[in-house]
């Protein structure tokens, strides 16, 4: 099952994703997790990324489609696969395709969750992430049992860096210019299924599994 899952900044991408792979056993392949591991080791990938990131700006295409490429070339990329947060440009899409029909592969299905714009930044500020494993919390709507600590591993939790008012408004807005017009793309092809993502999480899971039924 080859799988895209796309909305704007807080719609649950992650949070969805984390619970899609562990269903259905491929790999999550996410460019913004790849992108933070990079700013952590301290590489050059890293300290290019942190440039744009910190604004909520997008990273070039160049340096983002040369990392989904090396990553869809590994194997366990034959079983499946969730890109998350990729592509986010029609660029960006255009180069998956060759990417895709260099490995001889296609997508199956374009998960499109859809949340309103007033709920997103509330969900963005208050969002909490483990340091340790990366389970994400919501202070409100999905918190810890215990302050500050993940549930999962015990380690520390801490707020993303561009998840400030100024840089999601930043965020929301580019996602607006650069990545929304990329559904139409997906749309000429017949492959969106929109999600209600303003429901509750298990809700919002079960009506993406429901769209997954019957399809390898
Ligand atoms: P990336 O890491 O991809 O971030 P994003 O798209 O902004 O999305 P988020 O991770 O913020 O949100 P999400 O939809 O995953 O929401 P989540 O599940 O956490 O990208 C970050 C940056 O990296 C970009 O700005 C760019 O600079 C760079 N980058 C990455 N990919 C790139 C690319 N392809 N090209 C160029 N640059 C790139 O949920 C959010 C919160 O809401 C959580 O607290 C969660 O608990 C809560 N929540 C989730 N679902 C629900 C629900 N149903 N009800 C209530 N609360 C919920
Ligand atoms: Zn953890």
């Amino acid at each position: 099952m080859n799988l895209l899952i796309m909305g704007p900044p807080g719609a649950g991408k992650g949070t969805q994703a984390a619970n899609i792979v562990k269903e259905y056993n491929i790999p999550h392949i996410s460019t913004g997790d790849m992108f933070r591991a990079a700013i952590k080791s301290g590489t050059e990938l890293g300290k290019e990324a942190k440039r744009y990131m910190d604004q909520g700006d997008l990273v070039p295409d160049s340096v983002t489609c040369g990392i989904v490429k090396e990553r869809l070339s590994k194997d366990d990329c034959k079983q499946g696969f969730l890109l998350d947060g990729f592509p986010r440009t029609v660029a960006q899409a255009e180069s998956l395709e060759q990417i895709l029909e260099d490995l001889d592969m296609n997508i199956n299905t374009v998960i499109n969750i859809k949340v309103d714009n007033n709920l997103l930044i509330n969900r963005l500020v208050k969002r909490r992430i483990c340091k340790d494993c990366g389970a994400t919390y919501h202070l409100d709507f999905n918190p810890p049992k215990e302050e500050g600590i993940c549930d999962v591993c015990g380690g520390d939790l801490y707020q993303r860096k561009d998840d400030n008012p100024e840089t999601v408004e930043n965020r929301l807005d580019v996602y607006a210019k650069q990545t929304k017009p990329l559904l139409d793309f997906y749309r000429e092809k017949d492959l969106i299924q929109n999600i209600n993502g303003e429901q509750d999480i298990d809700k919002v899971f079960s009506d993406i599994k429901s769209i997954l039924k019957g399809i390898n």
